[in-house]
């Protein structure tokens, strides 16, 4: 697992029957050569002890929030920027609950709260508590912050109850760490644009024509794309969004610059067109703001579509050319007709006739159609989750 050669890893044991468990992925993670530190829970103590996690680990051992000694050595957010990432092992339904509200009454949950790196949770409990809907409702919102939630598995609880709810084993949580690792460090290499948001064509200085795109579609996918460890371009009409500093966020306005901010950002590995970009422009725009009249014929003309030429720009087209088709009717006909006449590899489809979702909204339900017939729908749920399971493509695509 060579992913995880040199990387801190910040363990944080909760107070559950899985925490002596936490001493094996100890094990396999100084084995692969991680340095690790850990922060045990005030109940975590009550399963495993400080001095068998600070020898297994060779790592200080946290317990308490406000503790002289840990202040004056590393406080809770120099701990959490110290961290590669952090893994949350065992994950009770207390610590997700905790989570999930933005508690931070103990080290754990004030280091997680304070913390910028990638956190996995690995959530052990008895079945009817993993079946409970508060904790699906807690999963749900931290998966929106980005969670990352390993397991449980279907077994024998401890308590002798069988189902799903036991924690993953030791090794199998660390590989998945290692297999994200990868991705990271494969990515890191990889540059990704994405356009977001609506445009303006304007009719005079002041009166323009637009949509009801708000960005949050493709605020996310660049968001997501960033976390997946792409060096990120977003090309974003007017929203009143804002997006982390590790993406580079160019505005404009009309499709014209929209297509001008594209071509300069070329070449890329993945670009994704979520933007809604006006497919005609105004074909004499006034200098001067039109003054009241009973009737105003404008003409409208084509504008440059962004998505086509730049898919069918053969020596800048990005390996993965990912684009939108926002339909109000026979949503898999015309996408799939988007997809071939676009030259995509890569058509999602969304139906914004549902007012529910697309635009402005912040759920969607999305169909992803390939280039090889095959299509998959991603039923409504948050444009944050849509966003990390289609870029979870992307990364599987460009492997
Ligand atoms: O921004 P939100 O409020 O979050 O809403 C999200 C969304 C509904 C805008 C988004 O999910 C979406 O569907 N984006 C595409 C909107 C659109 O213009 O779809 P379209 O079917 O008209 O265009 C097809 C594709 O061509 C799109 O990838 C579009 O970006 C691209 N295009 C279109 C016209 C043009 N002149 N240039 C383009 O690049």
């Amino acid at each position: 697992m060579k992913n995880l050669k040199d990387k801190k890893i910040l363990l944080i044991i909760c107070g559950g029957i899985s925490a002596y468990k936490s001493l094996e992925t100890i094990r396999i993670l100084k084995r692969n050569g991680c340095e690790i530190k850990t922060i045990l829970t005030k109940s975590a103590k009550e399963f495993v002890t400080p001095l068998s996690v600070a020898s297994l680990s060779q790592g200080k051992v946290y317990e308490d929030l406000f503790n002289v000694e840990n202040e004056a050595e590393m406080d809770h957010i120099a701990l959490s920027r110290w961290a590669d990432l952090i893994l949350v092992e065992p994950a009770t339904a207390n610590t997700i609950s905790k989570l999930a509200k933005g508690s931070s009454e103990d080290l754990a949950s004030t280091v997680i709260l304070a913390s910028n790196k990638p956190i996995f949770l690995c959530p052990a409990m008895n079945v009817r508590m993993w079946e409970h809907p508060s904790l699906k409702e807690n999963l749900e919102i931290l998966k929106l912050y980005s969670y990352k939630i390993i397991g449980p598995q279907i077994g024998e609880m401890a308590c002798g109850e069988y189902g799903e709810g036991k924690m993953t084993e030791p090794i199998d949580i660390v590989n998945k760490i290692n297999d994200y690792l990868y991705f990271i460090n494969k990515n890191k290499k990889l540059k990704a644009l994405v356009t977001a948001g609506p445009t303006r064509e304007y009719i005079d200085p002041v009166r323009f024509i637009t949509n009801k795109s708000s960005g949050k579609q493709g605020y996310e996918l660049a968001k997501s794309l960033s976390r997946n460890g792409y060096q990120t371009t977003l090309i974003s009409g007017p929203t009143n969004l804002e997006i982390e500093s590790e993406v580079k966020v160019i505005k404009v306005e009309t499709a014209e610059e929209m297509f001008k901010e594209t071509q300069k950002n070329l070449p890329v590995d993945v670009a994704i067109f979520s933007a809604a970009v006006a497919d005609f422009k105004v074909h004499e725009k006034s200098n001067l703001k039109i003054k009241k009249s009973d009737e105003l014929t404008i003409k409208l003309e084509k504008n440059v579509d962004i998505l086509n030429y730049i898919s069918n720009h053969n020596s800048m087209r990005p390996k993965l050319v990912v684009g939108f088709a926002a339909e109000t009717n026979d949503l898999e006909k015309n996408a799939i007709q988007k997809l071939k006449s676009k030259n995509c590899d890569i058509i999602i489809g969304n139906d914004v006739s549902n007012k529910k979702i697309g635009f402005d909204s912040n759920l969607n339900e999305v169909t992803i159609f390939y280039k090889n017939n095959k299509q998959e729908k991603l039923f409504v749920k948050s444009k944050t989750l849509i966003s990390e399971e289609i870029v979870e493509r992307i990364n599987n695509q460009l492997t």
